[in-house]
C-alpha cells in the first residue's frame, strides 16, 4: 500500500518535471528525446499541445524504439539524428543526480544513445522527480556499464577490481539484458563515488566497455519534482 502511494506520488511528480521541461520548447525547436518514464510523460504531453495547437513546428529526435514508437503513435514529427543539423534541446531523466547536474543513467538501458544526444546538443535539461537527488553518485544507484558480450566475464572481473559489486543485467525473462545495440549491461555497485571523473576516464580507456552511465558536466539544468514544488538546478 505504501509502496503503492509511493510510486502514484512519483507519477504526478515526473509529470510535473516533465510539464516544466515542455515550457522550454519553442516552435521551430529540434528536440532530442531521452530514455525512460519521465521522458514518456514528456512525449505524451507534447503529443498533446501539438494536437491542441498549443506548440507547433517542433521536430523530435528519439533516443530509443520505446520513446519513438510512442512519438509517432501520437504523431510527433520525428527524425533520425543523422538528419537533422542541430539539437536545440534535449529533455532527458536521470536515475540519481548531485547538485551539480553531473548523474548517473543507463537504468533504461539506452545511455549510449543518451550520451550520444546529450553531447549532441548545448542544451541538456533533465528531468526528475525529486528523490533522485542524492550528495553523491553511486549512494543509491549503480553505474550502468555497456559492454560488449564477447568477453563478459574479464570486464567483470576489471570493475571489481575498480571496487564495484558487478551485477549482469537480466531482462524480465532471466536472460541476460540486450542494448538496441546487442550490448550487455553490467551494473556496479561502487557505494558513494569519491572521485566520478578518475572513475569515468577509467572505464572509458577499457576495451570491450562501449560506454557508462556517468554524466559529468553535460546537463545544463534540471527540473526536479517533488514534495515541495519544483526545484530548477542550474
Ligand atoms: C534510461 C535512463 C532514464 O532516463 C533513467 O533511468 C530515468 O528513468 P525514469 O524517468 O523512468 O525514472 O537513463 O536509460
Amino acid at each position: 500500500m505504501g509502496g503503492a502511494v509511493m510510486n502514484e506520488t512519483m507519477k504526478v511528480h515526473k509529470q510535473e518535471a516533465a510539464r516544466a521541461a515542455l515550457e522550454l520548447v519553442r516552435p521551430g525547436m529540434v528536440v532530442g528525446l531521452g530514455h525512460g518514464s519521465t521522458v514518456l510523460w514528456a512525449v505524451r504531453l507534447l503529443g498533446q499541445w501539438l494536437h491542441e495547437g498549443k506548440l507547433h513546428d517542433v521536430t523530435t529526435v528519439p533516443c530509443s524504439m520505446l520513446v519513438e514508437r510512442e512519438a509517432r503513435a501520437l504523431g510527433i514529427p520525428l527524425k533520425q539524428l543523422d538528419d537533422v543539423s542541430r539539437l536545440d534541446l534535449v529533455l532527458d531523466g536521470a536515475d540519481e543526480l548531485t547538485p551539480n547536474l553531473d548523474c548517473i543513467k543507463g537504468g533504461g538501458g539506452a545511455l549510449l544513445k543518451e550520451k550520444i544526444l546529450a553531447q549532441a546538443t548545448g542544451k541538456l535539461v533533465l528531468i526528475a522527480d525529486s528523490s533522485k537527488l542524492s550528495p553523491a553518485l553511486g549512494t543509491h544507484w549503480p553505474v550502468p556499464v555497456e559492454c560488449i558480450p564477447w568477453g563478459r566475464r574479464f570486464q567483470a572481473a576489471f570493475l571489481e577490481s575498480l571496487g564495484a559489486t558487478v551485477v549482469l543485467r537480466r531482462d524480465a525473462e532471466g536472460r541476460a539484458f540486450q542494448t538496441e545495440q546487442g550490448n550487455i549491461i553490467l551494473d556496479c555497485d561502487f557505494g558513494p563515488i569519491a572521485d566520478p571523473a578518475r572513475l569515468a576516464r577509467q572505464l572509458a580507456a577499457r576495451a570491450g566497455i562501449v560506454e557508462h552511465g556517468l554524466f559529468l558536466g553535460m546537463a545544463g539544468e534540471a527540473l526536479l519534482a517533488g514534495p515541495q514544488g519544483l526545484q530548477r538546478l542550474r
